[in-house]
């Protein structure tokens, strides 16, 4: 029997225990401990690559910039700059992670909707390649602090295309009703006014319409709207723009499993399950935009242009795995009353508790987040025993169904039978938004990161806390 979820050569069954790029995930959870999160640079690289098939669709140079709010431990940085791949962030926290982990200005892009002025001074002082402006106020500090500075600050404007997707509501950054960036006429304004700024450089403009988007067309509206506001601001302004910034976004496929997809919520599933290729929606966005150019006579707006891309879920979800162990088991009659039958087969609900919850998914509380779950040490048995599944925090909403009762996600995951306490299983495609987001809450250490090398070689890039660590900032 061939899982769904299996990846040749990076996520595999060998000898019924689940191997990450050949390494027994089983073993690993035993040597280092779990939580444990564990990330391969093959499906790093692999994924950079995917990406940057988009460079041959388009007829201009394409900058890809790793949005490291998805991931950003060293060890992930050095990866991703290593693949040649340059990066968002978006703070001066970031910036200066990238900065250390070897990026130059050249390769960073600034986003934010509350940046400081210090953050801004540590952008114009490595001259970055853009900051990508979220309001005119922030556009008048940029230039107070540029001209303080003597220097004059690449600027990018991120506008409000007005694109609603069937990502989750939380993850939707395009609407009117969003908080992020401005709307175009204040940014068609900017340009007039600012067009000979001796310290500002208005050099791009920039969107982004959501993370986890479903929808590949999503792409070639939001292009179009970019490239109409780009010939707007060249026939007011005479400015041509030298790059255009499509933001990130690309779906990751998190129900690969078959079974699992056919007892998901309909509502979600659309969502969690979305898949396509991102070149595809490039092409498709390119084309119309060049018919439209070629349309209005401006296809040497064009030209000398850089497309910019900056996904973060597309190159760090699955290339990331949460081994996790189960700590406790019990049983609990179904609350509820038409199927508590003392003749059904199953009369009760099995409960597993294991070592990871919110304070490392927090996805899973905030957007009632899917994470595929899979028994490490039977990866290759039947998933065909339901669970309710739970993490260790002291929070009634540290579950992994929905405990609101909405449907939003399977009440039940499916493992194989028996699970007893000390089982390690596997959460799939846990790279994106975790690690990035985790927290001490209930006094649990955070948990270590390996990386494995393309060499098959296995490297702790984050230690796993102690006792130290949970008080290592309190002063009193
Ligand atoms: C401005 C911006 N760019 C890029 C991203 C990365 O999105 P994703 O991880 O879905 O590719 C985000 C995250 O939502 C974002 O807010």
């Amino acid at each position: 029997m061939t899982q769904t979820w299996v990846i040749e050569e990076f996520l595999e069954t060998k000898n019924n225990r689940l191997h990450i790029d050949g390494v027994n995930a089983d073993d690993l959870a035993r040597e280092r401990g779990t939580p444990l999160f564990v990330f391969s640079e093959n499906r790093i690289r692999h994924n950079i690559e995917r990406l940057r098939k988009s460079a041959s669709v388009i007829d201009c140079p394409l900058k890809l910039c790793y949005a490291a709010k998805a991931m950003s431990t060293m060890g992930i940085l050095r990866a991703i700059k290593d693949a040649e791949c340059d990066i968002e962030v978006n703070s001066g926290g970031e910036l200066w992670k990238a900065l250390k982990a070897g990026f130059t200005g050249d390769q960073i892009i600034f986003n934010g909707t509350s940046k400081e002025i210090w953050e801004i001074e540590l952008a114009i002082e490595n001259s970055i390649y853009a900051i990508q402006v979220d309001s005119i106020y922030e556009l008048f500090l940029i230039e107070e602090t540029a001209k303080r500075l003597n220097k004059r600050a690449n600027v990018s404007m991120r506008l409000v295309p007005e694109i609603k997707t069937g990502t989750h509501s939380g993850l939707q950054t395009a609407l009117l009703t969003s908080k992020f960036g401005m709307m175009p006429e204040e940014a068609f304004e900017a340009f007039r006014a600012h067009k000979d700024s001796p310290h500002l450089d208005l050099c791009g403009i920039h969107l982004h319409i959501g993370s986890q988007t479903p929808e590949a067309h999503a792409y070639a509206d939001a292009f179009q709207m970019l490239f109409e506001s780009m010939f707007r601001i060249y026939n007011e302004t005479q400015t041509k723009l030298k790059h255009i910034n499509l933001g990130g976004g690309f779906p990751v496929n998190y129900l690969r499993d078959a079974l699992h997809e056919s007892e998901f919520p309909d509502e979600q599933r659309e969502m969690f399950a979305a898949d396509f290729e991102p070149a595809n929606a490039v092409d498709d966005a390119w084309k119309l935009v060049k018919s439209i150019a070629t349309d209005v006579d401006a296809g040497h707006l064009l030209k000398d242009l850089t497309l910019l891309l900056e996904p973060g879920r597309s190159i760090i979800a699955d290339a990331g795995v949460c081994l996790t162990t189960v700590r406790n088991a019990k049983t609990r009659p179904f609350a509820n009353s038409e199927i508590r039958n003392p003749e059904s087969e199953i009369a009760a609900d099995s409960w597993l508790l294991v070592d990871a919850g919110f304070n490392n998914l927090l996805s899973m509380a905030t957007y009632h987040w899917y994470y595929h779950l899979i028994s490490a040490r039977r990866a290759g048995e039947p998933h065909d025993t339901p669970y309710k599944l739970a993490g260790p925090l002291c929070d009634g909403g540290d579950v992994y169904f929905d405990h609101e009762g909405h449907d939003r996600l399977p009440e039940h995951r499916l493992l194989p039978g028996n699970v007893q306490p000390g089982e390690v299983l596997a959460l799939l495609n846990a790279g994106a938004y975790t690690v990035a987001q985790e927290s001490q809450s209930n006094g649990r250490f955070l948990p270590a990161v390996v990386l494995i090398h393309e060499n098959g070689k296995v490297e702790l890039i984050r230690r796993r806390e102690t006792f130290d660590d949970l008080i290592s900032v309190d002063v009193l």
